[in-house]
């Protein structure tokens, strides 16, 4: 068990976590709602893509990395920004760690309300398009609508590059497009779910591929507002510059600079 955090409440920070740069998508909406939160932002790109993970291993990885996270910074909160590793690991998280633990969502029961032709698409990692608990999504908010998904793990590695200044390949966008209306029915598809905190990133992109008529729906807001939700009240006051730490080599995140401090963190270095 991790002890309870002693430093000063309003400095705690609140620990957002992913694989990659994904979960910036989820703080840029927690930046909207509590701009005065210190954050810690920590992405374990030495275990990216955990799309391409077994289940057992992701585990061990996120259920090891957020208890040494959470023993260094004290958060008063974690969110484990990425579908992936919530849809796998987030019930062994919240049984070891003392810490409200806030996880994502694949964006189904929003979807459902969206969609007016029924069919509804849904892009994730392989890992996540697999879980039961997407099943169990499925079952409880899409009744009566259908669910087309479609494993795009090459969407990730396009969003980890655009963050680092590089060109997003079109064959990555084509593919990922193709993947979901090359299903029979995938025509009519008009609402899809980004259910991988990559993939908000290359909304623009997608939104090309997929052509008008398609809206795209997330679930980062909703998660913002279950962290303000959770911390109302609590005090907030940011005594240090809010960081972004990574496991993996300096040099594959030195280009992330510029797109860090967009997001109005500084590079910490590593984990
Ligand atoms: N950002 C992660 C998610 O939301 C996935 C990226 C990866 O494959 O590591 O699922």
């Amino acid at each position: 068990m991790v002890d309870e955090p002693r430093q000063s409440r309003a400095a705690a920070p609140i620990l957002l976590f992913d694989s990659g740069i994904g979960g910036l998508t989820v703080l840029a909406e927690l930046r909207k709602l509590l701009p005065q939160a210190p954050v810690i932002y920590a992405a374990d790109h030495a275990g990216l893509p955990y799309g391409e993970k077994s289940e057992a291993e992701i585990a061990a990885r996120v259920a090891g990395l957020l208890g040494l996270l959470a023993e260094r910074y004290h958060p008063r909160l974690i969110c484990i920004a990425c579908n992936t590793a919530s849809t796998i690991a987030l019930g062994m998280v919240r049984e070891v760690l003392r810490v409200p633990v806030v996880g994502t969502v694949p964006a189904i029961k929003p979807a459902a309300k969206m969609t007016r032709s029924g069919t509804i698409g849904l892009l994730g990692t392989a890992a996540t398009v697999r879980q039961a608990y997407v099943d169990r999504l499925e079952a409880e908010f899409a009744t009566g609508r259908r669910l087309l998904r479609h494993a795009a793990p090459e969407l990730v590695g396009a969003a980890e590059r655009k963050l680092r200044g590089e060109a997003v390949a079109p064959e990555a966008i084509a593919a990922a497009a193709r993947g979901l209306r090359d299903q029979p029915g995938g025509e009519a598809i008009d609402t899809i779910v980004l259910a991988c905190t990559h993939f908000p990133l290359l909304e623009p992109e997608l939104a090309g591929a997929f052509g008008p008529g398609v809206r795209f729906v997330d679930g980062a807001a909703g998660i913002a507002r279950r962290i303000a939700h959770l911390t109302a009240g609590q005090n907030f006051e940011r005594q240090v510059p809010d960081c972004a730490v990574f496991t993996g080599s300096p040099e594959s995140t030195a280009a992330l600079a510029p797109a860090l401090a967009h997001y109005g963190l500084e590079h910490c270095g590593a984990v």
